[in-house]
């Protein structure tokens, strides 16, 4: 993760203007809003990609610098309404928007951030960039809502997970890294090579970050572990613990996820069902898995400084603790 943000400290820094440009707007809240979940930093995980993967097929970068402020735009605007929805009260390390300007703003504000990201889309004038992109927003949404229809739902299995997961996190992942390889004027198997990695490195980060929903710090995360079990979202690592406890704990799942009557106490209880099972251990693995394939789809690119960086990220999105 250093390796790239380093190597792509120059192509950021562009980014970064841009991203503060745009934000701009002559109504008051919208940039004070903005400014509050921007200012606290976050990875920028995805603009990084839409650039390596430019970066890796050529030198100009002037299509991606733009796409990669569209990704980020994107993916700031998903999670104002995501912390919305799951009535989170942290993000990146702060209180988390809709909590200090209301839910009403947050929402709004996070539709001008996605209408901004088409605005730079269509400056591109890349027709095939701007469609992976806009269906990458379409996706997101679905998983958003499939996931929403399905909370609390005990009986949710691992096939629905991995779609729901799929949709919501790592399609944007795919479009940042196929969007970057567009825009920099790559043939299709090069394009599709890029939006693989991409695809399995976001697989591989959201199965991480549900298993440091219960198995990392708040401190380190810039946001609440535990929130997944609060909200009785079903992830793999809650996933696999019901089904090796089953026989064993049903009451207790039917009460704190289906019911979603918690008390104090409750959550420690989980996180050592999920630990003592092994399940957390087996979410990480699956995550490893994926970002092996990750790696493999960078195999037919010769090496380079940028092969390095993307590859190592893979490595990054596993082992990270925030
Ligand atoms: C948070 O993504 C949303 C998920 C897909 C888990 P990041 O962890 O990349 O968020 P920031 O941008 O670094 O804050
Ligand atoms: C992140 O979902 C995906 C989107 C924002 C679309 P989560 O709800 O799982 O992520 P965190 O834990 O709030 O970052
Ligand atoms: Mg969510
Ligand atoms: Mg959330």
């Amino acid at each position: 993760m250093d390796a790239l943000a380093a190597l792509a400290a120059p192509d950021m820094a562009r980014v970064d203007a841009l991203i503060l440009e745009r934000m701009a707007s002559d109504v008051p809240v919208i940039p004070q809003l903005a400014e509050h979940l921007v200012a606290a930093g976050g990875k920028r995980m995805r603009p990084l990609i839409t650039l390596a993967a430019a970066r890796m097929l050529g030198d100009d970068v002037s299509a991606a610098v733009k796409l990669a402020a569209a990704v980020e735009f994107i993916h700031t605007a998903t999670l104002l309404h995501d912390d919305i929805v799951d009535q989170s009260d942290m993000r990146r390390g702060k209180v988390a928007a809709h909590l200090i300007w209301g839910s009403a703003s947050s929402v709004l504000v996070g539709d001008f951030l996605f209408a901004r990201a088409f605005e730079l889309m269509v400056e591109t004038g890349n027709l095939a960039a701007l469609g992976s992109l806009a269906r990458a927003s379409r996706v997101i949404a679905e998983g958003e809502v499939l996931q929403l229809s399905r909370a609390r739902d005990p009986d949710l299995d691992e096939p629905t997970y991995i779609q729901i997961i799929s949709a919501k996190t790592a399609e944007l992942f795919a479009a940042a890294a196929e969007s970057g390889a567009i825009g920099a004027g790559g043939g299709a198997g090069q394009v599709d090579a890029l939006r693989n990695f991409g695809l399995h490195l976001g697989l591989a980060f959201q199965l991480a970050d549900d298993a440091l929903d219960y198995g990392g710090l708040s401190e380190t995360l810039g946001k609440n572990a535990g929130d997944d079990f609060r909200e009785g979202k079903v992830t793999l690592p809650l996933l696999l613990a019901m089904a090796r406890t089953r026989g064993r704990e049903d009451a207790f799942w039917q009460r704190v996820i289906a019911r979603r009557e918690q008390g104090e106490g409750d959550f420690t209880r989980a996180r050592e069902l999920i630990i003592g099972t092994g399940a957390l251990a087996a979410t990480l693995e699956r995550a490893g898995e994926h970002a092996d394939q990750a790696r493999a789809a960078l195999s037919r690119f010769d090496d380079g400084p940028w092969l390095r960086a993307l590859s190592d990220l893979a490595d990054f999105a596993v082992t990270r603790a925030s």
